[in-house]
């Protein structure tokens, strides 16, 4: 993975200081992408590999600081066994062959998702990555892997039932702060913007607690499409839009 910097001058399309500070992407298409083209599915999901390199390329060179990928959701287990071992083992390529320049262009990486189910060999990668990058600032690259949005809720839920349980918290103490930090996205702010590829206009149970006031900017390509540009384009989309959290507009 090459996270080549553009020599684009973002700054005369978007300002700068008012960007996001946490963008998610649905990373659809992949497989219609390669169907057009004749391919199988896991040659869209190679490409689309490609596509998600452009995307952190442009997050480091414009200064978002956290972006969130989803690149398996818990559904994605019931694809043909090639398509999920290709997943796999495209998660398994990033987390060895990428991770020195994730490093060295201080990228701190998490794999969001449910650890159950994925091959121990991967969790150890996983384990290895995410310790090695803890310390690192400029970028917080988020995959989530085996993920879903209500099993993130549940989650949750259990955990905080248990401090209940246990007399370590009462009820009064549950806050959407308090249910926010026993998410897997703890620590993480929730996600400004939200992009999707393909023309679906759909949530799909992705991060449904964290994405209650994102902005959603759905696109008709295909993601391994996807370029700096479109990128651009929609943080463009999202500095015309007021965000007002629920208050009246100034
Ligand atoms: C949805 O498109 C995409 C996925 C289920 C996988 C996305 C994965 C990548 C882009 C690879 C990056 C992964 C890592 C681990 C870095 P789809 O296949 O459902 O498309 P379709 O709706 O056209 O079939």
């Amino acid at each position: 993975m090459t996270l080549d910097l553009q020599s684009t001058n973002w700054a005369a399309q978007i300002n700068l200081k008012n960007l996001p500070q946490h963008v998610a992407i649905i990373m659809d298409g992949n497989g219609r992408w390669a169907r057009k083209r004749g391919m199988p599915r896991l040659f869209g999901h190679q490409r689309g590999v490609e596509a998600l390199k452009k995307a952190i390329g442009f997050a480091l060179d414009v200064g978002i600081p956290y972006l969130s990928a989803w690149a398996f959701s818990t559904a994605n287990w019931r694809r043909p066994e090639t398509e999920i071992s290709g997943l796999i083992t495209i998660l398994r390529r990033t987390l060895s062959k990428d991770l020195a320049e994730f490093h060295d262009r201080d990228i701190q990486l998490k794999v969001i998702g449910s650890k159950v189910g994925l091959p121990d060999d991967l969790i150890t990668m996983i384990n290895r990555a995410e310790d090695l990058t803890k310390d690192n600032k400029k970028l917080t690259l988020l995959i989530n892997f085996n993920y879903d949005g209500r099993t993130d809720i549940l989650e949750a839920t259990k955990k905080i039932a248990q401090k209940i349980k246990s007399g370590d918290i009462s009820l009064e103490d549950i806050t959407e702060d308090l249910f926010s930090s026993h998410t897997m996205t703890t620590g993480i702010p929730d996600p400004d913007l939200l992009i999707r590829t393909s023309g679906v206009v759909r949530l799909s149970n992705y991060m449904m607690w964290q994405c209650t006031f994102t902005e959603f900017v759905f696109l008709e390509k295909n993601w391994p499409d996807f370029t700096e540009q479109d990128f651009c384009t929609a943080l463009q989309d999202f500095q015309k839009c007021g965000r007002n959290f629920g208050q009246i507009s100034a």
